[in-house]
């Protein structure tokens, strides 16, 4: 409300986030916060394998720096660019909810950034000065404690982004106490911790062994000695991330039901819950197998049986943050403010007076017989466009005509009766917020989008309306001079 909507309706705006924000997971966990440790864990075996007039069995502490070098590649490149590209995407989706995000988080990002910052001068010196730190075991050690100071780095930028992903399933006890302790240490979040930390160290296990079986030779002892102990490193880590699934599984559905009274019963969530259950349990018999298959026949670890798990751990992932995002709704803010972007509180004002008139941006604030099916659209553009497209992936005309069948005309009449229902019948869309009006409005939009099909463009094209009813003029008229002077 407070911010032009910029709208991608080709694409769907979620999906935006969405792509962007699971490839940075991925290359996250898989390839930071789990491959750093790995890589650190075997520099210091190569030292240990190495005779008493050496420093490191050099064959060996080759192959790991080639392996750190594919790691620091891709995390300091599309890593880092992903991680910057997730501020790009919320800040044009979801300015609302990152602003209301930054007010309570302000200092665990701040501190973020410096952790941030560490890691990126911590993984150069790491991987830069690897040859250098060759010269002597003493500057070797010095290497690899280095790797250990980097892989706390990066687990510590998970410590504290797993907080504000738990806070927005569910605040806790914020929705009372606003305060950054208070939201920091929500309900879920170190259910959410113990669940991600195991996961991300077997993620850069599978991933690890994938490098070892690229860059080395078939039946070569080496490969067999690196992709035996990779398997100790994963089968050491899977009881932990089975235990942590099962923890984050009875914290979730709990805390879910206090904060979302009517969400948790519907069928539609106990069936995402039912996918994310059975792809724990695929992915932990999977990384068991390997594991063991990599212990006990290492010779026979190849670059096709390591793919196989790796994609679908990683694919695992993916679905998991899916989910999470989709069991948080309606709500982006638990308790707060729904994935509209709408406060919940401010839901009450808009039923009674209707949202236009309090919008910022909009083209229509008073409804007339003439400009209805304008105000329609700024009524879509409010409430449904954070979700919906006028007529690509989950369009509003398709969602309709799914339940009233194909291609035949809409009904007004039954959709004036569904959408202020919706909510009841779909727990994970929002209440519609408008009043009498503005539902006439959206359903003469939908009923002549179904005709036109035309596309609905963002603040991006089509610019902005700003509505005169919200400038400093009007809000004095309105509560007179007490606005202009600022509250405690
Ligand atoms: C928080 C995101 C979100 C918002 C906001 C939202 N929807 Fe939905 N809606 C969905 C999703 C997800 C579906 C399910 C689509 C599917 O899986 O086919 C859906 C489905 C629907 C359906 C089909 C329901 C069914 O039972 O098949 C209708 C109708 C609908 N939405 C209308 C609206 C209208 C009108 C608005 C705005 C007033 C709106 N939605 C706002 C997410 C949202």
């Amino acid at each position: 409300m407070d911010f032009p909507m910029f709208h991608l309706d080709w694409l769907n705006d979620r999906f935006l986030i969405a792509a962007v924000a699971i490839i940075h997971v991925m290359i996250n966990h898989g390839l930071a916060v789990g491959f750093i440790p790995y890589i650190t864990w075997l520099e210091f075996k190569g030292v240990q394998r190495a005779g008493r007039d050496q420093i490191a069995d050099w064959e060996w502490d080759r192959l790991i720096h080639n392996k750190m070098k594919v790691g620091f590649i891709i995390t300091t490149t599309i890593g880092a660019m992903t991680g910057v590209g997730i501020w790009f995407t919320v800040a044009l989706v979801s300015p609302s909810s990152i602003g209301s995000l930054i007010r309570v988080f302000y200092w665990a990002w701040f501190t973020e950034w410096i952790v941030f910052v560490t890691e990126v001068v911590l993984i150069s010196i790491y991987y830069l000065s690897w040859e250098s730190a060759n010269k002597s075991l003493r500057s070797k050690l010095k290497h690899i404690r280095f790797g250990a100071f980097l892989s706390i780095a990066s687990w510590i930028t998970m410590v504290i982004i797993v907080s504000i992903l738990s806070f927005m399933m569910d605040p806790g006890n914020w929705n009372t106490h606003k305060s950054l302790v208070n939201g920091f240490t929500n309900p879920i979040y170190i259910p959410q911790l113990f669940f991600r930390t195991p996961v991300a160290m077997l993620m850069g296990g599978v991933f690890g062994m994938l490098l070892t079986t690229l860059f080395t030779k078939k039946r070569s002892t080496l490969r067999i000695q690196v992709v035996r102990l990779g398997g100790k490193w994963i089968l050491s880590w899977t009881p932990i991330a089975l235990a942590g699934a099962l923890y984050y599984w009875n914290a979730m559905p709990e805390a879910m039901k206090a904060n979302m009274s009517t969400a948790v019963g519907s069928m539609d969530f106990a069936e995402y819950y039912d996918i994310l259950k059975y792809f724990i349990v695929g992915a932990t018999i999977l990384s068991v197998l390997l594991a063991i298959w990599a212990i006990w026949k290492p010779q026979k670890v190849n670059v096709m049986l390591v793919t196989v798990p790796c994609l679908l751990i990683f694919g695992f992932l993916g679905i998991f943050e899916r989910v999470r995002e989709f069991v948080r709704k309606p709500y982006v803010i638990g308790g707060y403010m729904y994935s509209n972007l709408l406060r919940e509180e401010d839901y009450a004002l808009y039923k009674k007076e209707g949202i236009l008139k309090h919008a910022t941006y909009t083209s229509v604030q008073e409804i007339t017989p003439e400009n209805k099916i304008e105000a329609g659209k700024n009524v879509f553009m409010l409430t449904c466009s954070r979700c919906h497209t006028s007529n690509g992936i989950n369009s509003i005309v398709d969602v309709f005509e799914k339940m009233y069948g194909r291609g035949k005309p809409l009904d007004e009449e039954s959709m004036s009766a569904y959408i202020p229902n919706m909510h009841q019948g779909r727990t994970f869309m929002p209440p519609f917020p408008g009043n009498k009006k503005e539902l006439e409005a959206i359903v003469a939009y939908i009923k002549q989008l179904q005709g036109t099909r035309e596309s609905l463009q963002g603040a991006q094209v089509e610019g902005i309306k700003v509505n005169p009813l919200q400038n400093m003029e009007q809000a004095v008229k309105a509560y007179g001079d007490s606005v202009l002077v600022s509250k405690k």
